[in-house]
């Protein structure tokens, strides 16, 4: 099929994930294939539009990429329209237009989550072809069924509860496992539910600690020593959640631009303090119930290593998919995974969106009717 499309721009934003390099791939090898398109790489984020950081992906270049974790292109939290250059922070938008002209680039593919996803909008609207895919382990992405990375960090978290298992019923004790997702219950709920832990905390559902102790209880009661607390790391008391909550609204009521960053840097001053309430919920759980109680932060890990074979596929088929579409000049898009099809989304009706767990979500209700403590 003939095409305007000649050359274009691919480059990976926010935190990595496994599923990143498969995409590359998807998107590279059918746009070279099927339209004979010229792929360029630009390293770490948006910084690489600005500083010319890049790598031409030719077929040797997009070649044994598929089973390899983090990204290729490396990645930077650096947003186009608030980068530090030179010690000043600034607005690089028209920058980036300039470069991308000079260097007779036709679109730009950003592979990322909701942070990229807003930043990919702003640069559409200053009337850069951009097209998106989405990515994060934290499985919050608006408007697509999931994101990769998901599905291989679930498995990562799923394995760490397994293991966890023996050794807490070994001592008779709690261990309290804290799991990544930002301010999103996915994953905790997703290996919570897969790895049978006995409570799972996420941040969609605040928690009472006494009713946490009151069934871990319930549990020595009936002869079961040991519990496996599987925390989201945004999962918060419901006294903390009112507090984000007033936040948040400050956030969504701000007119101004200085109202806007005053309340973003307020949430940001709670996100850092809320950083070691895993080890605070532990030692509330060791007071309340005599039972021992150990942490285990998962971390990084879940982010890193080889990509499993859901997100390959997932990441295979989109990125195929987003060669499509580029090939049909359809941009201002996320490529959205429904059921089985790939499905162009408008970028404002994902950025700035994030996806919650519903309280009544199937998993939910599976961990109740399992006798699962969620905190509530
Ligand atoms: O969004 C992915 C994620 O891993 C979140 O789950 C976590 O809160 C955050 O990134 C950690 O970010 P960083 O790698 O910058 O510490």
């Amino acid at each position: 099929m003939a095409t305007k499309i000649k050359r274009i721009g691919i480059l990976t934003a926010g935190g990595d994930s496994p599923g990143l390099n498969a995409a590359i791939r998807g998107v590279g090898k059918a746009a070279l294939g099927s339209y004979g398109m010229e792929i360029v790489g630009f390293r770490d984020g948006f910084r690489g539009l600005v500083e010319n950081r890049r790598i031409n992906l030719d077929r040797a270049a997009l070649s044994g990429i598929l089973t390899v974790g983090g990204t290729i292109l490396g990645t930077s939290r650096d947003k186009p329209h608030r980068m530090e250059i030179d010690g000043r922070t600034k607005d690089m938008t028209g920058a980036i237009k300039d470069n991308l002209r000079k260097w007779g680039i036709d679109c730009v593919v950003c592979l990322g989550g909701g942070g990229t996803q807003k930043s990919a909008l702003r640069l559409h609207r200053a009337g850069i072809n951009m097209i998106t895919l989405p990515k994060t382990i934290d499985n919050d992405v608006a408007m697509t069924d999931s994101s990769f990375g998901y599905a291989t960090a679930l498995d990562i978290a799923t394995e760490a509860i397994d293991r966890l298992h023996s050794t807490a019923h070994s001592h008779h004790r709690i261990i309290v496992a804290e799991i990544m997702g930002h301010r999103a219950g996915w994953l905790t709920l997703g290996a919570g539910l897969a790895g049978g832990a006995d409570v799972i905390l996420i941040p969609e559902i605040p928690y009472d600690v006494e009713r946490i102790a009151e069934a871990i209880g319930q549990r020595s009661k009936r002869g079961s020593n040991f519990s496996i607390v599987a925390v989201a790391e945004g999962a918060m008391s419901r006294d903390d959640a009112r507090v984000f909550d007033s936040a948040d609204k400050k956030l969504e009521r701000a007119k101004s631009l200085n109202d806007k960053i005053e309340a973003k840097h307020a949430i940001a001053a709670l996100e850092v303090r809320h950083q070691d309430n895993t080890l605070r919920l532990a030692h509330q759980l060791e007071g309340l119930t005599h039972l021992e109680s150990r942490v285990t932060i998962l971390g990084h890990v879940q982010r890193g290593g080889t990509p499993s074979a859901a997100d390959r596929i997932l990441a295979t088929r989109l990125g195929t998919a987003c060669a499509d579409l580029i090939s049909r000049e359809q941009f201002g898009v996320m490529v959205a995974a429904h059921g089985e099809n790939a499905e162009p989304v408008p970028l404002d009706q994902v950025a700035g969106k994030r996806k919650s767990v519903p309280r009544d979500h199937s998993w939910v209700e599976a961990a109740r009717r399992l006798g699962t403590c969620l905190g509530d």
